[in-house]
């Protein structure tokens, strides 16, 4: 029998999908106090659970509260408090559905606001044109950091394990540290976490090998990867179809292939290279030519808003439950909103302000049925992220004070 988006997937661990639709990773942003989840993330997990989705991957969680991608980041160290977190767990899984808690450390794509130190591959800021300044001057990590990052992604996956997720997923796309290490532009290292693939990859390998030395075999270790970074010199297609070969070697269970960066927003479909992307399912030219070498399935993130097989973010965001109704044979689309703006950065920081609205709304267990204003949206996020930012920072400063 040919297989459908509606079929199970048995992965490579032995457990199943009960089908093959995912909701990916958005970064809800909405993290109480002490940086946990609450009753607005369980909702939305609630809601998300009844949409659906086969597989469902959480936002981004950080793996050490010194180094948050925002200031409602949800923070998973080997001792924080795992109550909240098996709520959470509960709530996404509370329909069959697998949840997996993508596991990230942000490098330097931190915003200045935030304080304290930014770590990266090497001392190199982001060039964000005329908005750089908001972001940090990183500093290059030395070989004991290094390590303390893959010990700390390790430890996040076994409480992620210990509160009831199915699996995690590695976040290793998006310009994030991982991804940093990955691309030649980021890293100008000159030790064995630099120069070769093999030396950038090292990172990734690393952490893919103590995270799946930590956790139960049944337990799912996937990467998000990108399948290029889109800006010249970068991370390219060859690269990631090395580093898939690599992986089959690691008992991976799931590639999800993505791309782009803060300087290269290619998730929302552009990029910095000029490279022109599909209209729709960017990466799935990409996703069908790595797919070929990769021996665990590969997932595909990015513009897709109707019948596919495939992960989705957005479109799920507006539709939470667009895998239940195309289960029941409805053909509905989901298509995010655009801005037009002439500062594309902006536009995007926009955009991902119109989404997260989405998920505080889902999250009050209110609908968001049409349009909202871009503008107003960007306003209501960066009030939103000053707010959050202040109580990061008497967060992080009181656990300076008092460790632990
Ligand atoms: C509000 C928002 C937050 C996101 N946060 C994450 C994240 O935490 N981790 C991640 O891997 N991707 C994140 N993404 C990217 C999505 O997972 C996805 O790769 C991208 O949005 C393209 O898919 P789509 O067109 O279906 O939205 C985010 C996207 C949005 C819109």
């Amino acid at each position: 029998m040919t297989s459908t988006m509606f079929s199970s997937l048995q992965l490579p661990n032995g457990s199943v999908l009960p089908n093959r639709i995912a909701k990916a990773a958005m970064e809800e942003n909405m993290a109480d106090s002490g940086q946990l989840p609450g009753a607005a993330i369980h909702r939305l997990y609630r809601t998300w659970a009844d949409g659906g989705a086969g597989l469902i991957i959480t936002g981004n969680v950080m793996i050490d509260g010194r180094a948050l991608t925002g200031p409602g980041g949800i923070v998973l160290e080997a001792d924080t408090p795992l109550a909240p977190f098996r709520q959470w767990a509960e709530a996404a899984k509370r329909k069959g559905a697998q949840v997996w808690m993508q596991l990230n450390h942000p490098g330097r794509q931190v915003m200045a606001a935030m304080g304290g130190t930014a770590w990266a591959p090497s001392a190199l800021a982001l060039d964000m044109g005329k908005h750089s300044k908001l972001f940090v001057q990183p500093k290059a990590m030395n070989d004991a950091e290094i390590r303390d990052v893959i010990a700390r992604f390790a430890a996040s996956a076994a409480a992620a394990e210990r509160a009831g997720f199915t699996g995690v997923e590695i976040h290793a796309a998006h310009g994030y540290l991982i991804s940093q290490f990955l691309s030649p532009l980021s890293n100008q290292r000159e030790d064995e976490w630099g120069g070769s693939l093999p030396n950038r990859a090292r990172l990734l390998l690393d952490v893919v090998r103590a995270v799946r030395a930590t956790v139960s075999p049944g337990f799912c270790v996937a990467v998000k990867l990108n399948s290029a970074d889109f800006q010249r010199g970068g991370f390219s297609e060859d690269d990631a179809r090395q580093v898939i070969l690599w992986l089959n070697e690691l008992q991976v269970d799931l590639v999800e292939l993505s791309g782009g960066s803060y300087e290269s927003p290619a998730m929302q479909g552009r990029t910095a290279d000029g490279r022109t992307l599909a209209r729709e399912a960017y990466f799935l030219e990409f996703a069908k030519e790595l797919a070929a070498v990769a021996h665990m399935p590969v997932m595909t993130t990015g513009g897709i808003s109707r019948k596919a097989v495939a992960g989705m973010a957005t479109a799920l965001a507006i539709v939470p439950d667009l895998p239940a109704q195309w289960l029941a044979g409805g053909d509905q689309t989901a298509r995010s909103q655009p801005v037009e703006w002439k500062d594309q950065v902006m536009a995007a920081v926009a955009r991902m302000a119109l989404v997260k609205r989405r998920l505080r709304l889902l999250g009050a267990s209110r609908t968001a049925a049409g349009n909202h204003s871009a503008l107003l949206s960007l306003i209501l996020d960066q009030m939103r992220t000053r707010r959050l930012t202040r109580r990061y920072r008497r967060w992080s400063q009181a656990r300076l004070i008092t460790p632990g």
